[in-house]
Formats: C-alpha cells, sequence, structure tokens
C-alpha cells in the first residue's frame, strides 16, 4: 500500500445490512416489499404522495434504533487514521457513515436526514414525520420531500466524484450488486484511469469482473480486516 495515495470508497446498503437495514435486491429486500415505481420515481410521488412521504417517513424512522457497524467504524478508523486523500462515496441515504465517525463522506443518492422543499428548492436538516406536511422551515410552504435521488434523477455531486475518480489509486467497492448505474460504472472508469480495484461484498455481483480483486464475506469482516492491512 505504500504506492497508495488517494483512495475512493463506494459503499452500498450491504454496508448497513449488519446494522439490520433492509438492502433492496437481496432476500427480503425492500424491492419485494414495495414497488419501486410507487415509492422511488417522481412519477410515484406525484401519484400518490402520501405513499411515498410513508414510505420514507418508516425508513427515517427506523434508522433511529440501528447503530453503525464493524465496517463503519473501520473506515471512520481509516478516514481518521490514513493521511492519504480518501473519499467515501455512499449510495446509502442512512447516516450511519457519519454517526461512526466518517467524516469525508458524500451521499450520492441523497439522505433521510434531510428535506427538500419543492417550493423553494431549499434543503434544511430533517428528522420528523413529512406525512402530515409540516411547513419548509425556509418558506413555511408544505411542500417537502425527502432530499433522495430517486430513479430517472441525476444523483448529487458527480462532478466531484468523477474528480475523485480521476485521482484514485485503489477504488474499492463494499456493499453493492453492481445493478445501478452510474455508481455501478465507477469500477470501469476507475480502473480504465489507471487505479487498482478492490470488491468487499457478501456474493459475487453484477460488476464483480470488473475488479481486479474480489473478496466475498460480510462488511462486518472484510472491511476491519481490509483497514488493517491499509494501515499496516
Ligand atoms: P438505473 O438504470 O440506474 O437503475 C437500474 C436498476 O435499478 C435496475 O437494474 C433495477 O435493479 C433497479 N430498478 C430501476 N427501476 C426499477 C423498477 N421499476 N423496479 C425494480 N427495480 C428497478 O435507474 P435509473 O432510473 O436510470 O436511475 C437514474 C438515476 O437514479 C441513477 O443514476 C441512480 O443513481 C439514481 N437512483 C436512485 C435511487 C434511489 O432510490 N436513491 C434508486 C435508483 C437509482
Ligand atoms: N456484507 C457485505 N455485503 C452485503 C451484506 C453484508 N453483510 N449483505 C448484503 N450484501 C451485499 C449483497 O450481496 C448485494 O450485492 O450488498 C449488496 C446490496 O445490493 P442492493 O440491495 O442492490 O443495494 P445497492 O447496491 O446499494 O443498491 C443500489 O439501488 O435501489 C437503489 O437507491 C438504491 O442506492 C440504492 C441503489
Amino acid at each position: 500500500m505504500a504506492d497508495v495515495r488517494s483512495i475512493v470508497i463506494l459503499t452500498g446498503a450491504g454496508i448497513s445490512a449488519e446494522s439490520g437495514i433492509d438492502t433492496f435486491r437481496d432476500a427480503g429486500g425492500l424491492w419485494e416489499r414495495h414497488r419501486v415505481e410507487d415509492v422511488a420515481t417522481p412519477e410515484g410521488f406525484a401519484r400518490d404522495p402520501d405513499l411515498v412521504l410513508g414510505f420514507y417517513d418508516m425508513r427515517r424512522e427506523a434508522l433511529h434504533s440501528r447503530e453503525p457497524n464493524a465496517a463503519h467504524r473501520a473506515l471512520a478508523r481509516l478516514d481518521a487514521e490514513w493521511g492519504g486523500d480518501l473519499l467515501i462515496v455512499t449510495q446509502n441515504v442512512d447516516d450511519l457513515h457519519e454517526r461512526g465517525g466518517a467524516r469525508r463522506v458524500l451521499h450520492m443518492h441523497g439522505e433521510l436526514k434531510s428535506a427538500l422543499c419543492t417550493s423553494c428548492e431549499m434543503r434544511s436538516p430533517w428528522d420528523a414525520p413529512m406525512s402530515n406536511r409540516p411547513p419548509c422551515p425556509v418558506c413555511q410552504a408544505p411542500t417537502l420531500r425527502p432530499d433522495v435521488v430517486w430513479f430517472g434523477e441525476m444523483p448529487y455531486q458527480m462532478d466531484r466524484i468523477y474528480r475523485a475518480l480521476r485521482g484514485a489509486d485503489l477504488f474499492v467497492s463494499i456493499g453493492t450488486s453492481g445493478a445501478v448505474y452510474p455508481a455501478a460504472g465507477f469500477v470501469r472508469d476507475a480502473r480504465e484511469l489507471g487505479a487498482r480495484t478492490l470488491e468487499l461484498n457478501l456474493e459475487r455481483s453484477e460488476g464483480s469482473h470488473w475488479f481486479h480483486e474480489s473478496r466475498q464475506g460480510k462488511a462486518g469482516e472484510l472491511v476491519p480486516a481490509w483497514v488493517e492491512e491499509v494501515l499496516k
């Protein structure tokens, strides 16, 4: 690891699975119990806002009783102890990376703890139910939506992500199925730009063949062991 100066880490729902947060496409995952087109698209929100607000109120509420796991804490240790450039790009909307102590975190799909007003387009920290149409803290209009990127919408801060990928010596993907773009394409971008690529996932993902190395196992075990290797 001596020649590694810059690391980009992509995380997905799998890193939060051992904290008791449902993933999307595993057995029993969210997309088995809810139709994506109903609760994770702008069309679904326009069609039935109460259903969508209730879905995200339920996911936000569930977060209160969830704690960061060993994988989140290991990435926070890397963030604190490793002297190189580090960016954790997460597809997750939970706040477990931050609660585990990580600082350099970028939420490309938004965050459950943030509300977006569709009238004034301002964002506000948010931790209360939206189903009863509370007033926007900025403009007072009752038009808050979850600050979460839905299917068909553009993910956040893509310029910053691609700048980080261009400078990365190492790209590590943790707990994602590689089913959703553009996140699923980051490994190819990083590899073509000269980075080494490592996957840490419970099972082989749709993109495993793009990685120089792919390790299967639980994030709670694989991530602390990998961080130990980096800090050694
Ligand atoms: P996509 O093509 O990026 O995602 C395709 C994958 O999403 C599919 O392989 C499937 O697994 C899942 N998917 C999409 N529509 C589905 C449906 N109707 N039923 C079940 N699974 C479905 O999707 P997209 O619309 O092109 O996404 C555009 C952008 O939205 C992407 O860039 C992505 O970053 C973002 N996004 C956000 C979320 C979220 O909930 N935060 C979810 C997916 C995509
Ligand atoms: N440790 C490591 N990996 C795990 C664990 C675990 N304990 N449990 C599950 N996984 C892996 C699964 O094998 C799977 O490959 O995590 C991955 C979870 O994949 P998805 O459920 O598809 O979640 P994700 O890849 O984050 O989905 C991407 O799709 O619906 C959208 O917005 C949503 O951001 C999400 C995006």
